[in-house]
């Protein structure tokens, strides 16, 4: 086990996002989310549940600040929702939804803990998707008036800003396999809606440059290393395929190369682009390859896949995911820490982003307080050590790694799973709200402090 510090520079934090925390849906004039009307369908979510009061952040967000200073985090992640501050998507400003963020960012640098937003964690404000949501290219252009509007009363004071988390799930899940908001099922309006997310971030940097001098802008990825089930030809084009679908599509363009050729065909080859690549008009590539300072990238396991037309020769029974004998969060996720350091040494040689940032990382894991008071949670303290032991791999081979967000600062609305899974290093009690964190934030505070991987 290595014990070497990292970079005095680097940075320790923990991530959030508003919908999964904030609760107060229908407070101080915020606007109806995708996720509000999404939750309320029956069925989508599996515990019936909803963010309508979630961890009640939106009135206790100077305890849970508190909470960050007493870990010891040195920077936090958290989203802005925008249906506070345009309840309509666009047009009318909602100061008190502003003011909301506004001393939430006070607080945190008052604690000298660096405020790190993202700007777009999913909360549609329900009026645009009245309009075809994402699917459509209206939806970016009041992005850039919305990013316009937050930018301009928070960028003096908050300088690390994430455009987009996850356009993958934003676009595929919630427009192609409707496990999430909106919770549509159709191909094309989902290929559409990943084109107009990236091209409302490639907008939108130059708006935040603008806004907020010197400030660092980035997107994140959910990013997953995949790897053939055997060496057979079919497997291997499965994991082409599954690269192309779930990595290459969103990090070419982000780097200048437009979409990836074989997955266009692949797409239109399985009728999924009945228009063709029209959404794509005159100047938005280079629009999404806009420089950025650093990519976030979101890491939680490996796919290792196995082709699911195409009978092995072994006789096995035929599925899209292998499943290999390891370890299982309670996501039903492999725990393959290695992953995260391969992920990062291909995204290096691959990509070379200006910078990286791990956005989130983490583990499901619901033990909670026993007869001690204390939360027990040595997996997730496991999980975190070997994937932090990777990082540390990963910077000792040249990939310019700046900073770790934990997903995630406390237990919250785990979208269409609800309040079953808990990511949190601080426990939730949801019936009185009270936090315990955990003995994983015990642990990782000690990580901060020595910024070092501790034992464990
Ligand atoms: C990511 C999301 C985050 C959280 C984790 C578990 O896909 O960005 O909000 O739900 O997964």
């Amino acid at each position: 086990m290595s014990l070497s510090r990292f970079p005095t520079d680097f940075l320790w934090g923990a991530a959030t996002s508003s919908y999964q925390i904030e609760g107060a849906w229908n407070e101080d004039g915020r606007g109806e989310s995708i996720w509000d009307r999404f939750s309320r369908q029956p069925g989508a979510i599996k515990d019936g549940s909803n963010g309508d009061v979630a961890c009640d952040h939106y009135h206790r967000w100077r305890d849970d600040i508190a909470i960050m200073k007493q870990l010891g985090l040195q920077v936090y992640r958290f989203s802005i929702a925008w249906p506070r501050i345009l309840p309509n998507g666009r047009g009318a400003v909602n100061q008190k939804g502003l003011k909301f963020y506004s001393d939430l960012v006070d607080e945190l640098l008052a604690n000298d803990i660096v405020p790190f937003a993202t700007l777009y964690h999913w909360d549609l404000p329900q009026t645009l998707q009245d309009e075809g949501g994402w699917a459509v290219r209206s939806t970016a252009e009041a992005f850039v008036e919305y990013v316009d509007v937050v930018t301009s009363a928070l960028g003096g004071r908050v300088k690390q800003w994430i455009t987009h988390n996850e356009p993958w799930c934003a676009s595929i899940l919630g427009y192609q396999n409707g496990e999430h908001a909106p919770g549509l099922q159709d191909w094309p309006s989902a290929l559409a809606a990943s084109h107009h997310l990236l091209l409302s971030h490639g907008w939108a940097v130059d708006v935040i440059r603008r806004n907020s001098p010197g400030a660092q802008v980035g997107i994140t990825l959910n990013l997953t290393p995949a790897e053939p089930a055997s060496s057979s030809q079919h497997d291997q084009e499965a994991t082409r395929h599954f690269d192309g679908f779930f990595n290459r599509w969103f990090l070419d363009p982000i780097y200048g190369r437009g979409y990836p050729a074989d997955m266009v065909a692949d797409y239109a080859a399985a009728g999924r682009l009945p228009g063709g690549m029209a959404f794509v008009q005159a100047g938005d590539l280079e629009t999404i390859a806009a420089a950025t300072d650093f990519l976030g990238i979101n890491y939680y396991s490996r796919a290792v896949l196995r082709n699911s037309q195409v009978p092995e020769a072994d006789n096995e029974p035929r599925s899209v995911f292998q499943a290999p004998e390891n370890e299982w969060t309670e996501m039903g996720w492999e725990v393959y820490a290695d992953g995260l350091y391969q992920l990062l040494i291909r995204v290096q040689a691959d990509y070379n982003p200006a910078n990286i940032y791990i956005t989130e990382n983490g583990a499901s894991y619901s033990d909670g307080p026993n007869g001690d008071g204390k939360v027990h949670d040595h997996r997730r303290i496991q999980y975190l050590h070997d994937h932090l032991v990777a990082c540390e791999r990963a910077i000792q081979a040249g990939v310019k790694l700046g900073g770790y967000f934990a997903w995630s600062l406390m237990d919250n609305f785990e979208w269409g799973w609800g309040y079953k899974q808990r990511f949190g290093m601080v426990w939730v009690d949801y019936e009185t709200q009270q936090r315990v964190p955990k003995e994983s934030a015990h642990w990782y505070s000690r990580v901060i402090a020595h910024n070092t991987v501790q034992p464990v």
